[in-house]
């Protein structure tokens, strides 16, 4: 399963999966809509790239002028310090140019730069770039690649997935605008979650849902299902859950969810686990009631809400709060993380694994030996924690400041 591509390719550490062109578009488009001069007189910075043939570097060049950009970099990572190394040839590109260098080719990164219009066609596009090669090998924790980042605006680029929680601590430390691509599961992780609380990262609009193809290297080991090889014989494969991650502004955060009341929920949603009940199932273990789907947030409940992770896919903060999450690393962001002693581990099946007592949410939410979610019952056997993870959040109003 595509899935499984991601997790075979996060153990082996293989980060060679490359963008295509209309991924990009699309996601740069709904920044543009909203706000039309986003990039110009702004350096922009590709980090972790190919530039010669890498599709944001060919997107930012051939726009550079409808954007008014002030300055491109791109920069490339020596395939000597790839973890995927595989077969390496050097492009004609830069083979036909007189500043090709055997042993650079494979031991330095490079840079790209577009700023001003060089072969005299009134455009400034793709055949102005400049190259040449870095000092280093271009791994953006560098001094070389840190100035840049220091120069730049705003950073975009999709970066090595094994490397995604230091490559974004290396953007939210620069202050920088970015978009960059990532897995969903990313919004878990404990570095991450808390920035995507205090809004100072969200998800882009472009993708909320299904997968998207990377081409990877002709001869990139792929034993999992989810592939193809076109008809010019580049292989792609298909990945699942994959999101932009922004701090760029865009329209549908200012986009409220369109709700239905509570009653009309329980009478009407679509939903047949909600459908017919006489009330939202409320948790144990802390205040809020359970929400298992976004559409069937109640557009009148003032409390707070366990909703799923999908939900930050629709989330305007003009609309609501987000309080906290259930995932591990994340418990002290949970409202009520107190301890209980009568609850039970149970696997899904509702199997006993032996765990007891003394819990906390901290413990809830681990994936069981079996790889299902584990969650927990307490001593009348009611489950007292969602099997699912959940996002915590109220409605924002006067009334709930
Ligand atoms: C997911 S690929 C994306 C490439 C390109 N940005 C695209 O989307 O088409 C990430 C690239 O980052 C490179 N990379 C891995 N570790 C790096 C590091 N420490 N510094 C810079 N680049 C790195 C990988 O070799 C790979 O080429």
């Amino acid at each position: 399963m595509a899935n499984e591509n991601l997790s075979e390719a996060k153990k082996a550490k293989k980060d060679e999966f490359y963008t295509q062109y209309n991924v990009i578009e699309k996601e740069m488009n709904a920044y543009l809509e909203y706000d039309p001069d986003v990039f110009r007189g702004k350096t922009v910075l590709l980090p972790c790239d190919d530039p010669e043939w890498s599709n944001f570097t060919r997107y930012f060049a051939q726009n550079f002028d409808r954007f008014g950009l002030k300055k491109l970099i791109s920069t490339s990572y020596a395939p000597e310090s790839k973890n995927y190394q595989g077969f390496y040839q050097p492009t004609l590109f830069e083979k036909n140019n007189p500043q090709f260098d055997q042993v650079k080719t494979t031991t330095k990164g490079k840079i790209f730069t577009l700023t001003e219009d060089r072969t005299g066609d009134r455009e400034i596009n793709i055949d102005d770039l400049q190259w040449y090669y870095l000092d280093g090998d271009g791994d953006f924790r560098s001094m070389e690649i840190k100035k840049l980042r220091d120069e730049a605006d705003i950073i975009i680029t999709n970066p090595p997935f094994s490397k995604f929680r230091e490559f974004l601590a290396w953007i939210i430390e620069s202050n920088k605008q970015f978009s960059i691509i990532g897995n969903m599961n990313a919004i878990t992780y404990k570095d991450v979650f808390p920035l995507i609380k205090e809004n100072r990262i969200w998800l882009g609009p472009s993708i909320s849902s299904g997968d998207r193809e990377f081409q990877v290297p002709d001869d990139y080991p792929i034993t999992a299902a989810g592939w193809r090889i076109d008809d010019q014989g580049r292989k792609f494969l298909r990945i699942k859950g994959v999101r932009w991650f922004t701090n760029l502004d865009h329209g549908r955060r200012h986009q409220p969810l369109p709700l239905m009341t509570m009653a009309d929920n329980l009478k009407f949603s679509k939903h047949k686990e909600i459908r017919g009940k006489s009330t939202y199932d409320r948790y144990d273990n802390y205040d809020a009631i359970e929400v298992p789907f976004t559409d069937a947030i109640p557009s009148d409940y003032d409390g707070v809400m366990g909703v799923p992770i999908s939900f930050l896919d629709k989330y305007s903060p003009d609309q609501f709060e987000i309080l906290g999450a259930t995932q591990r690393g994340c418990h002290d962001e949970v409202p009520d993380t107190r301890k209980y002693d009568d609850y039970w581990e149970v696997t899904q099946s509702g199997k006993k694994t032996g765990s007891s007592g003394g819990k906390t949410n901290e413990n809830a939410n681990l994936l069981g030996n079996d790889g299902r979610k584990n969650y927990f019952i307490n001593k009348d056997g009611r489950v007292i924690q969602s099997a699912y993870q959940r996002i915590f959040i109220r409605h924002r109003r006067e009334t709930n400041k």
